[in-house]
């Protein structure tokens, strides 16, 4: 089976398409005959070598295969498992493992790993959902808010930010958002309350926004200690590239590590259920085939990216 690969960290360059033994699913296992698979930020950190010491730390040995989310059609199920050949699903997958993530023709997950694609929804749209919605959910759940208080989102046209907006206003919060101004209208659609322009104004205009500041915030544009002066005092930070401190005022510091719900099946089907019932929206921006998949990291890295890139096989 085909997969996008690299053996060796650097730019671009080193993806190729390379041919692997199909994998076989063993109890409580799927394979998935994989229709689309996104691109993300970490799938550059994994190959431009920002990860190294994670994957040597993990014995790891090359070749690796990169991506963390998918969607396509059950193809074979060990044992233990209610899937049948033939289901449509989606699924989340961590690529820093033996038999690698999910830019591949045959991916095998566990079956806690899968959910139905919504109701009307293409493959491709599905392979959107699974890491970024299950990033968001992990982040909220750690902000813990309660209906009626602020949410602060940096990052809002994008991915993680985009979720962010729409599920915390699916949580009854009041979302204020960062975006620059020719997204203004997209993360309104979203339905964040107000959306504040980026840039040097936009942490002053949160704060502003939600006076005395905001009671949690997702940082999804990664701008760390910056964002803090945007939060009240005894107010939270998820944060989704490590950051962790120092704080000030009170406030907590909550990284956010997507691979500790990797078997929330539960919260992976919810978050179906919200694109059903068109609350939560699923967005691609155009698809590559696996042998461009340099071409559609080099895009990603460039900015400006609205929805997801995917590899379709
Ligand atoms: N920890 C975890 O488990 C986890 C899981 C998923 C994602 N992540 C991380 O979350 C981050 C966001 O991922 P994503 O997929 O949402 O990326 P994305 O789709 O590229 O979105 C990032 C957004 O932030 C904006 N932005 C970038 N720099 C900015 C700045 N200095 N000021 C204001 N806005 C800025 C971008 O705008 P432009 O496009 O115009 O630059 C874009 O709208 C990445 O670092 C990713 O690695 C972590």
């Amino acid at each position: 089976m085909r997969a996008v690969t690299f053996s060796r960290f650097g730019g671009p360059e080193v993806l190729e398409v390379g041919d692997f033994p199909e994998p076989r699913p063993g109890p409580g296992e799927v394979r998935i005959r994989v229709t689309a698979a996104t691109v993300n930020p970490t799938d550059i950190s994994f190959r431009s070598g920002r990860q190294a010491a994670q994957v040597k730390e993990l014995g790891l040995e090359p070749p690796y295969i990169p991506g963390m989310e998918l969607a396509g059609v059950i193809d074979a199920a060990g044992g233990g498992t209610d899937w049948r050949i033939g289901d449509r699903v989606m699924a989340i997958v961590n690529p820093r493992r033996p038999g690698g993530g999910a830019q591949a023709e045959l991916v095998v997950v566990p079956a806690t790993s899968v959910a139905r694609v919504p109701e009307g929804t293409s493959l491709e749209a599905a392979a959107t959902l699974p890491m970024n919605g299950l990033t968001v959910r992990l982040a909220l759940d750690q902000l813990a808010l309660r209906p009626g208080q602020t949410l602060g989102v940096t990052g809002a046209a994008g991915a993680v930010g985009g979720y962010a907006v729409e599920l915390g206003v699916a949580d009854g919060l009041r979302v204020i958002a960062v975006a620059g101004p020719r997204d203004e209208a997209l993360v309104k659609g979203f339905g964040a309350e107000k959306v504040v322009p980026r840039g040097d104004a936009a942490i002053r205009g949160l704060y502003d926004a939600a006076p005395g500041g905001v009671d949690g915030l997702i940082d999804a544009a990664v701008l760390d200690g910056a964002v803090l002066p945007a939060i009240r005092n005894g107010g939270k930070l998820a944060t989704v590239r490590g950051f962790a401190g120092p704080s000030e005022r009170g406030i907590t510091i909550e990284p956010v590590r997507v691979v500790s719900y990797l078997h929330n099946q539960e919260a992976l089907d919810r978050l179906g259920r919200l694109v059903t019932e068109r609350r939560l929206s699923l967005r691609v921006a155009e698809t590559f085939p696996p042998e461009r998949a340099a071409d559609a990291q080099r895009k990603l890295d460039a900015g400006g990216t609205r929805g997801r890139l995917l590899i379709v096989f």
